[in-house]
């Protein structure tokens, strides 16, 4: 019997530090990084590109099972570069529109189920450190170690606000807010795959913690599954 490599899943809602904290993770461990969110990011772009309706599920099935991407690792813990029929899209997927969008063709189950294989060939050697809202629950519910990060929205709001102005994009933190409550319910609500944590998952309030204090805490579980586990020095 083939054995799996080991899965580390990361879930929660936008905002609660997921994405970085997979990085950090995956870093430390020398593992690799699967960020689910800009798959559906990049299906959402495409549909756009392709003049495909957010409602048009069969279009988007298929959109999904030929989607065209590639994730072109950069440095070692940093996001990598991400491209659409070759186009670079990393900066182009990260706006709350597109995140707006994602949620709605991530509600549709046959677009959830033409991007489950493509999400399990990440599973590789040494290791995989998986981000998302399902990784713990549908994709990998085999995973070694399920994490699900919560936050209040209005810290989440916050962090993400300062996330989009780092990279130049100014927003109105109320619309932020809005818009965030609006992309909640619809991934918590919707009958596929709903935002929520594994039944074997471990809960961490992020509010109070740095991200550094988050990747710790964290390690400390992963130390207790895999004690003789070599982490990768700075
Ligand atoms: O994590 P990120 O904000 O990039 O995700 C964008 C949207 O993609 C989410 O709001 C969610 O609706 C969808 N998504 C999902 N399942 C995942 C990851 C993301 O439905 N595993």
């Amino acid at each position: 019997m083939k054995v799996k490599e080991p899965v580390i899943t990361i879930d929660g809602a936008s905002g609660t530090g997921k994405g970085v904290v997979s990085q950090l993770l995956a870093k430390q461990l020398g593992w690799k990084l699967l960020d689910s969110g800009a798959l559906y990011r990049v299906l959402a772009l495409a549909a756009q590109k392709h003049g495909v309706a957010l409602e048009n599920e069969p279009a988007l099935k298929v959109l999904a099972e030929f989607l065209d991407v590639q994730f072109i690792a950069t440095e070692m813990g940093r996001p990598p570069k991400i491209l659409l029929e070759g186009q670079d899209v990393t900066d182009t997927i990260r706006t709350e529109k597109m995140g707006n969008a994602a949620s709605k063709v991530g509600a549709l189950p046959e677009v959830r189920t033409a991007l489950l294989s493509r999400q399990r060939a990440f599973r590789e050697a040494p290791g995989l450190v998986t981000d998302g809202r399902d990784m713990g629950t549908v994709v990998f519910p085999d995973a070694e170690l399920k994490i699900f990060l919560t936050a209040s929205p209005e810290e989440r709001a916050n962090r993400r606000h300062n996330q989009l102005k780092e990279k130049g994009i100014n927003v109105n933190l109320g619309d932020l807010i809005l818009e965030l409550k609006e992309r909640d319910q619809r991934d918590r609500e919707r009958a596929v795959a709903p935002l929520k944590p594994a039944e074997d998952a471990i809960c961490i309030d992020t509010d109070k913690l740095t991200i550094d204090q988050v990747v710790e805490r964290i390690m400390s579980e992963v130390r207790k599954i895999f004690p003789s586990l070599h982490t990768v020095k700075e």
